[in-house]
């Protein structure tokens, strides 16, 4: 069960991990101690060969508002703020969970809060989810991977247009551009995403988790490294290499 301040880590008896954005005055968003909590919550998820799936979920009114803007200016140098952040890269972390990841979207998805979905496998909105990456709007730019993972994951012409606007999008919007995966009445949200979860956490825990590997480090290579890549994880999946 959950011993943190900023967020709920909890799982069921079924191989399901539910982790919830647990600031919901605040719209969920993420400050410097649930940064530290996810990174927490990450390695216990990874770590624990009872957990097969997880879901990031949010509390309230909101998924995530975007990185908490009351803390912006307050680390010590920027040259502190990198090296934090290059000796602790949470991103990093949870786009390379050796397992699937599932984000339940509703209410705002802004900022880093939608950055971190896009760090996951799979995304479910609800009807009334707002998407968005508001940070050149108010002077910044997405930094929680955004400017990557966003036209790598839709034609980079629409990713273009999302981060040099700033709009945010309504649901309907997000599914045809395939940004998500699923839409569900928001009431439904969180059975949607335990449906699959649960789909997910009854397959082959090995294959999935070689599957994901070739296809995130493969995203990082050439076609024929990404083959080659490909072949290889392939062998140590016939041969029996502990996942
Ligand atoms: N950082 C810090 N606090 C935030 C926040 C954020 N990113 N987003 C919301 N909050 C806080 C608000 O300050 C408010 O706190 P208060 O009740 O103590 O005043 C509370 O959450 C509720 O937000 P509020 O603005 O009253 O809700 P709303 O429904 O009117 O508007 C938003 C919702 C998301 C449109 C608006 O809060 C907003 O624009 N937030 C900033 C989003 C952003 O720029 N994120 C990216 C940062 S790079």
């Amino acid at each position: 069960m959950s011993a943190f301040e900023t967020i709920i880590y909890e799982k069921d008896g079924g191989g399901v991990a539910r982790l919830t954005l647990n600031r919901p005055d605040k719209l969920n968003a993420l400050n410097l101690t649930m940064r530290d909590e996810l990174w927490s919550a990450f390695e216990a998820f990874r770590d624990d060969p009872d957990a097969r799936v997880l879901i990031l979920r949010g509390e309230g009114r909101a998924f995530c508002s975007g990185a908490d803007i009351s803390e912006f200016g307050t680390a010590p140098s920027y040259v502190e703020a990198r090296r934090a952040r290059h000796e602790r890269d949470l991103w990093d972390l949870l786009l390379h969970l050796p397992k699937p990841v599932i984000a339940a979207l509703h209410g705002y998805a802004l900022g880093a809060g939608l950055e971190m979905a896009l760090l996951c496998d799979l995304r479910v909105a609800s009807d009334d989810a707002l998407l968005g990456l508001p940070e050149v709007g108010i002077g910044y730019i997405p930094s929680a991977g955004g400017t990557q993972t966003l036209p790598r994951m839709i034609a980079p012409g629409v990713a273009l247009e999302m981060i040099l606007t700033a709009d945010p999008i309504d649901a309907l919007g997000a599914y045809r551009i395939r940004l998500v995966h699923l839409i569900a009445p928001r009431d439904q949200l969180d059975a949607v995403a335990g449906g699959w979860a649960r789909v997910l956490a009854e397959g082959d825990a090995r294959a999935l988790s070689y599957a994901k590997e070739a296809i995130v480090r493969g995203l990082e290579l050439s076609l024929r490294d990404g083959l080659a890549l490909e072949a290889r994880l392939a062998g140590e999946v016939r041969e029996g290499r502990p996942a």
